[in-house]
């Protein structure tokens, strides 16, 4: 329908059309995407959407987290829903179900996407019903699962390595930055910043000079006397990675390939005199960085023991004590 202003009035299946012909402009690789607002599944990524007045995408109130397939199988699902829910809890969300129920429509999600490689983020949204500050009085929490194809990274990053620049913009403050809510402008800005400046990623650093991490990853170090150390978690996100790194890494000290595992403060200084540096996260899983701010990282090539701790995670992904069934129709 023509209004005087020559904008239209859309009918319902115009904006179905719409969105069918953005994403054929922009094809994207979502597989299945449930909705507590829509009631169920779509796999239609036309259909994949959330109401604009949701507290979540107009206020950034919201929580989200992701967890990654792997052979028709979810790796860590329960780390990740344990740091879900505590992000939840920090940030007032009412939970829009049980524990249980909300990992069984992630499950079921997965299964109805018949992926059986991939990645599972979801979200919990305060709700619609207003534009205010605070969530509008009768706002519903909503639920999202969307299965995707994640992000992939070179092959080059483990190949050749990554380079990473100290980033201009300040990390979070404490309580923001162990939250995974929805306002990562922070992140997006260090990782536009160092794309800008030709390197893979930024580095937070804290305002007592110690590391903190990368924009969706954490970092960690090999010291030139061969301890693994990696900065505490009470002012980054813990990530379910290194969390499983830091269990699994005390095998390579029995082996020999490293004397310790500590998590401590790591002031810059020291981090630059390391023999390895690395990047660790769900989708990058473990990946050397080879320079800093442009100055090499011990002799400036991958290292062994960041290959040895992917190695390790990798195969706990495959076959360790950490994955969790689904239950596909085919
Ligand atoms: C800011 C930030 N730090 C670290 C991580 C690594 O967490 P994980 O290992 O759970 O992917 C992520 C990813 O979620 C992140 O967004």
């Amino acid at each position: 329908m023509a209004s005087t202003t020559g904008l239209r009035t859309l009918t319902p299946d115009d904006v179905v059309r719409n969105l069918q012909a953005l994403r054929q402009r922009q094809p994207v690789k979502y597989w299945a995407f449930y909705s507590s607002q829509l009631g169920g599944v779509v796999t239609d990524p036309a259909l994949m959407v959330v109401p604009f007045d949701d507290h979540m995408v107009h206020r950034g109130h919201g929580v989200f987290d992701t967890a990654a397939i792997v052979g028709g199988r979810i790796y860590d699902l329960d780390a990740h829903l344990d740091r879900f829910f505590r992000s939840a809890k920090l940030s007032k969300l009412a939970l829009p179900g049980t524990r249980d129920e909300l990992r069984r429509i992630i499950i079921d999600t997965v299964a109805a996407s018949a992926q059986r490689e991939g990645s599972i983020r979801y979200w919990i949204s305060a709700g619609p019903g207003s534009f205010g500050l605070a969530p509008a009085a009768d706002a519903q929490p909503g639920f999202f699962v969307m299965i995707f194809g994640g992000l992939a990274y070179p092959k080059a990053w483990y190949s050749e390595g990554l380079r990473v620049m100290t980033t201009t913009y300040p990390i979070k403050p404490p309580l923001y930055a162990v939250t995974k809510s929805t306002n990562y402008l922070p992140n997006v800005l260090m990782q536009m910043e160092a794309s800008e400046h030709g390197v893979d990623n930024g580095v937070f650093i804290d305002e007592a000079g110690n590391v903190g991490e990368s924009s969706n990853m954490n970092v960690a170090f090999v010291t030139a006397d061969g301890v693994f150390r990696h900065p505490k978690f009470d002012h980054i996100l813990s990530g379910c990675t290194s969390l499983r790194v830091l269990d699994l890494a005390p095998a390579l000290v029995e082996r020999g390939v490293i004397k310790a595992v500590e998590v401590c403060d790591i002031p810059v200084a020291e981090a630059r005199a390391a023999r390895e540096m690395g990047l660790i996260g769900s989708s990058v899983k473990v990946a050397p960085i080879v320079a800093w701010d442009g100055r090499p990282i011990g002799d400036g090539k991958p290292g062994p023991i960041t290959a040895a701790l992917r190695e390790l995670l990798e195969e706990d992904m495959r076959s360790g004590s950490r994955l969790t069934g689904v239950p596909y129709a085919r």
